[in-house]
């Protein structure tokens, strides 16, 4: 029996023939937050139904009637699509040239291939052309009908088509991110950005981390189930960014011939269709890192002549976005030892002067995104973004106004450091109850301090964001060690991704997430992984840029040097008094 969901408010209806709210969002192109993999567990995944008062879990829901359903994505999620550009030369891997070709005089004995490339040849100097057999049986017909006069399109030395004189040439950047996924549209002649649209990453279902979500492929694969529900899942997103993209701007998909692609690792691969077996067994490498072009048709719904262009991993879990942000902030060119932070669900880092660069990653985020967080939730209507603890008040702001549903990252960070600062909590992350006495009460037996009527913080909680920081802050050590550096030494602190737009440098200085020396040093540079992409889809020497850096820069593997243990542990400490 079929029933049909519709969904509020964006009015997107589908019919199915049962599973579970979660399955028919995900089918409808909604992403609900499902941060323990619709196992049931989280809570977080709540949605309002017709006809039922309270908020139900998704996952746990089966649909067994037609039914009207709210999710929170109708409460807008706050996702980052802007940055801090950097000035770079248009001159995109895409381009097209005019050319007159006619049906062939007797006497010419070229192939139709042949006329082509001496054409082009002859208006670009690249004399060396990969051979295209589909588009070349087709050039025949096509030279009758655009009667001599039409533009060949170029991906960097292949020719992908031949048409019709257009107004436009378009290409699309993509940041496959494991919370969410960004599309740009760009004019790649101008460089202009023509739209952008959104959507959280629709994976979300199958676990929150990327280890989750390969461990999801590997029992599939072993148990003969659906392998590819994640790749699916991620490309069908990706169609449906670029759809909404091209509709914003009155162009087709069909207009777009290319699009960049940069994320980390897993998603690189979960998007590829690759299996993330190596990634998840020691020592964790990457199954391919290589910058990779290739035929669009099939995989990303743009011009089935398009190509994709996937943007190197480093290694480990250090994939393209890192390489993207690299590219964002010139890496290249730098004249200072710095610092670039990829806070996401995943926390990747950077340190690099003008000779050498070293990356690492870190299993970071969950507790920034919300997750494993008692009133955690992601930065959207409801969250509390920011607190502050003075003369004995608690004083938060609430995004999008109104009521505290639930604490996000920038809130979390500051709640922890403002109540440190306050002694509420001790430099160990104990809670000392003695200290606002009436905000406290017992939470599952354990302390919790109470922010808001709805919104506590509870001993648990502040654990997790030991655990996050602690790693970090590792991390940062450690690519210190690796480049022979002192932290004092680092000149510019660059943070990037959602969570770190919207933390305090004060903050994440507060709770030693970021070494307080470099307080002062700390810049935003907003979705740098996404202008990366864009860089390198608006720019042949990006892109080649980016190929050059990947293969430069040294991976540091967190787990297998000897003093990260240590050093981690030494972090998981607040700093304070008794450091
Ligand atoms: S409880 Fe439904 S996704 Fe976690």
């Amino acid at each position: 029996m079929n029933f049909s969901v519709r969904f509020l408010p964006s009015g997107k209806v589908v019919t199915v023939s049962g599973g579970t709210i979660l399955d028919a969002a995900i089918l409808a192109g909604i992403a609900v937050d499902a941060p323990c993999g619709g196992k049931g567990t989280c809570g977080k995944c709540l949605v309002s139904v017709d006809g039922i008062p309270e908020k139900v879990r998704a996952c746990a829901t089966p649909v067994d009637r037609d039914m009207v359903v709210t999710t929170a994505e109708a409460e807008g999620h706050r996702i980052l699509t802007g940055a801090a550009g950097r000035a770079f030369e248009v001159d995109s891997p895409l381009k097209r040239v005019n050319v007159r070709v006619a049906k062939s005089k007797p006497g010419d004995n070229r192939s139709e291939w042949r006329k082509l490339t001496d054409t082009v040849s002859e208006k670009t100097g690249i004399t060396k052309f990969n051979p295209n057999p589909e588009l070349a049986g087709t050039l025949y017909d096509k030279f009758a009908v655009l009667a001599g006069d039409g533009e060949a399109i170029l991906l960097l030395d292949d020719i992908i088509d031949l048409r019709a004189p257009s107004e436009r040439l378009c290409a699309a950047a993509f940041d496959i991110g494991t919370t969410t996924i960004v599309c740009y549209l760009l004019d790649v002649e101008s460089g202009e950005e023509l739209a952008v649209a959104s959507i959280l990453n629709p994976q979300s279902k199958y676990g929150a981390d990327v280890i989750q979500r390969s461990n999801y492929v590997l029992e599939m694969q072993e148990n003969g189930g659906d392998a590819y529900a994640l790749r699916d899942a991620v490309r069908s997103a990706l169609n449906t960014l670029v759809a909404e993209a091209a509709r914003d701007a009155g162009i087709t998909p069909d207009d777009i011939y290319a699009a960049a692609i940069v994320g980390n690792t897993c998603m690189h691969h979960l998007y590829l269709g690759l299996s993330p077996a190596s990634l998840v067994h020691s020592p964790y490498n990457p199954a391919f890192s290589e910058p990779l072009v290739l035929k669009a048709e099939g995989v990303l719904d743009i011009n089935p002549l398009g190509r994709i262009l996937m943007l190197p991993n480093i290694a480990g879990f250090v994939g393209a976005d890192t390489v993207g942000v690299m590219l964002a902030a010139d890496f290249e060119s730098l004249d200072k030892l710095t610092l670039a932070v990829d806070i996401g669900t995943n926390g990747e880092m950077v340190l690099a002067d003008s000779t050498r660069a070293a990356a690492c990653s870190t299993a970071a985020g969950p507790a920034f995104e919300g997750a494993k967080i008692t009133c955690g939730m992601r930065g959207a209507v409801g969250a509390i973004d920011h607190i502050t603890v003075s003369g004995g008040k608690v004083e938060y702001s609430v995004i999008g106004g109104g009521e505290a549903k639930g604490i996000c990252g920038s809130g979390l960070l500051d709640a922890v450091s403002e109540l440190l600062a306050a002694g509420v909590i001790m430099p160990s992350g104990a809670f000392d109850t003695d200290e606002f006495p009436d905000r406290f009460f017992t939470y599952e037996n354990q302390p919790a301090f109470r922010i808001s009527d709805e919104v506590f913080l509870t001993q648990r909680d502040v654990r997790e964001v030991q655990l996050a920081k602690g790693a970090l802050a590792a991390g940062i050590e450690l690519l210190a060690k690796h480049l022979e550096v002192k932290i004092s030494d680092i000149e510019s602190v660059l943070i990037a991704g959602a969570f770190g737009n919207y933390m305090l440098p004060s903050s994440a200085c507060g709770i030693g997430l970021i070494p307080a020396e470099l307080s002062d040093r700390i810049s935003h540079i907003g979705n740098a992984a996404g202008e990366g992409s864009k860089m390198a889809m608006l720019s042949k020497n990006e892109w080649v840029k980016a190929g050059r850096m990947a293969a430069a820069t040294d991976f540091v593997e967190l787990a297998a040097d000897p003093d990260f243990q240590d050093c981690y542990v030494d972090n998981l400490i607040f700093p304070g008094d008794d450091d």
